[in-house]
């Protein structure tokens, strides 16, 4: 009897642990028959059978397409650090925007890249109503008015430092500018966006916009908040995508979180959501996973991955060379994404994963 009270102890003291910690499907039992009796590769041995044991489904609609913009007609730059992106004036997100509706997309998240002359210490082209962001939002409105718009909110693509924030006496100041990302929060709803993406990691922006936003009528605008954004290697491709690669002075550790810390970025989910985030993100997403799980586990929200730039050059580079199997590389990635815990996932591989997805039926 004693080994089959042992491990029913074990399970009950686990069970009571997992409880308390709230982790989404705990395992309950221990399994009970043994080998030869137990055979876990029995049900591996047929696709059909796979598929019907299959626990983590992806499908388009977990998926927002992260596009990056360029003023002008007809552009469709290449991006040199990610293979197979390119800056896409209005006209042609557009036509980005009619594809992922077609293949089940339901968002896109849109990033301005900005030429270093038209950077200004303070960013004031964040808050000009007419500025590429807007421009682009009302286009795709036009066109494709079922399709969820979401816009980064910060102040790097506008600055001349490549900061986040304003940055005074060598110092990114906190309080000043949150009140100008209040300001380019109520201008992006005004352009028709319906989801609001902090990703400049201040104290208290969270709250101070929906405040914000509620104050001008915008009760129905979403705040994703970038809740545990980590100061990472991983954005390098980006920056180079939206132009502050060049600009960027020093970096960005005074506000984004240390990839050391995991207990600290439950605390900032916990924050951003007593503020009202109705979202929140964990960034970068596949050195992140246990964040993933535990912001999940802890609070049960809606919780995003944000497969960062450097991610996708990576499996496009190594995909290059033919070291991987791009595809299947970027399947899994994303498919690791949903078993971690998150609810959907932002990604330059929307489109493509859409495409595979729709192609497997
Ligand atoms: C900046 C911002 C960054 C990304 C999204 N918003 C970069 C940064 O913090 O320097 C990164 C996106 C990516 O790497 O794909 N507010």
């Amino acid at each position: 009897m004693n080994f089959l009270i042992g491990p029913a102890i074990i399970g009950i003291v686990a069970g009571v642990v997992d409880a308390r910690k709230k982790a989404h499907r705990p395992m309950k039992t221990p399994p009970l028959a043994r080998f030869p009796a137990l055979r876990l590769r029995r049900p591996r041995q047929a696709a059909w059978s796979r598929r019907l044991f299959s626990e983590t489904r992806l499908s388009a609609s977990d998926l927002i397409q992260a596009v990056i913009l360029k003023d002008g007609k007809n552009i469709r730059e290449p991006i040199a650090a990610m293979p197979g992106m390119f800056r896409l004036s209005p006209d042609e997100a557009v036509g980005a925007a009619r594809e992922a509706h077609d293949l089940g997309i339901p968002a896109l998240a849109l990033f301005p890249y900005t030429d270093a002359d038209a950077r200004t210490p303070d960013g004031e082209e964040a808050l000009n109503p007419d500025n590429l962001m807007c421009r682009a939002a009302r286009a795709i409105k036009d066109a494709v008015p079922e399709i969820g718009l979401m816009a980064d909110i910060a102040l790097d693509p506008y600055t001349d430092h490549g900061h986040d924030g304003l940055l005074r006496d060598g110092e990114i100041v906190n309080d000043e500018t949150v009140d100008i990302l209040v300001k380019q929060a109520v201008i992006m709803a005004k352009a028709g966006y319906d989801i609001v993406a902090p990703s400049d990691m201040m104290d208290g922006r969270v709250g101070a916009i929906r405040a914000g936003l509620d104050g001008e009528g915008f009760q129905n605008v979403q705040i994703m908040a970038y809740a545990a954004k980590y100061a990472s290697a991983f954005y390098g491709p980006y920056r180079e995508a939206i132009g502050s690669a060049g600009v960027l002075r020093g970096d960005k550790r005074t506000y984004q979180m240390d990839p050391a810390n995991s207990d600290e970025a439950l605390r900032e989910v916990a924050l951003d959501l007593a503020e009202g985030a109705d979202s929140v993100m964990v960034k970068p997403g596949l050195a992140y996973l246990d964040i993933i799980w535990r912001v999940k586990s802890e609070f049960g929200a809606p919780t995003f991955a944000f497969q960062v730039s450097g991610e996708y050059a990576m499996i496009k580079a190594a995909a290059g060379h033919d070291w991987i199997d791009g595809e299947r590389a970027m399947m899994e990635s994303l498919l690791a994404f949903k078993r971690a815990g998150a609810n959907g996932v932002i990604t330059y591989f929307a489109t493509d994963a859409a495409k595979v997805l729709r192609a497997d039926g």
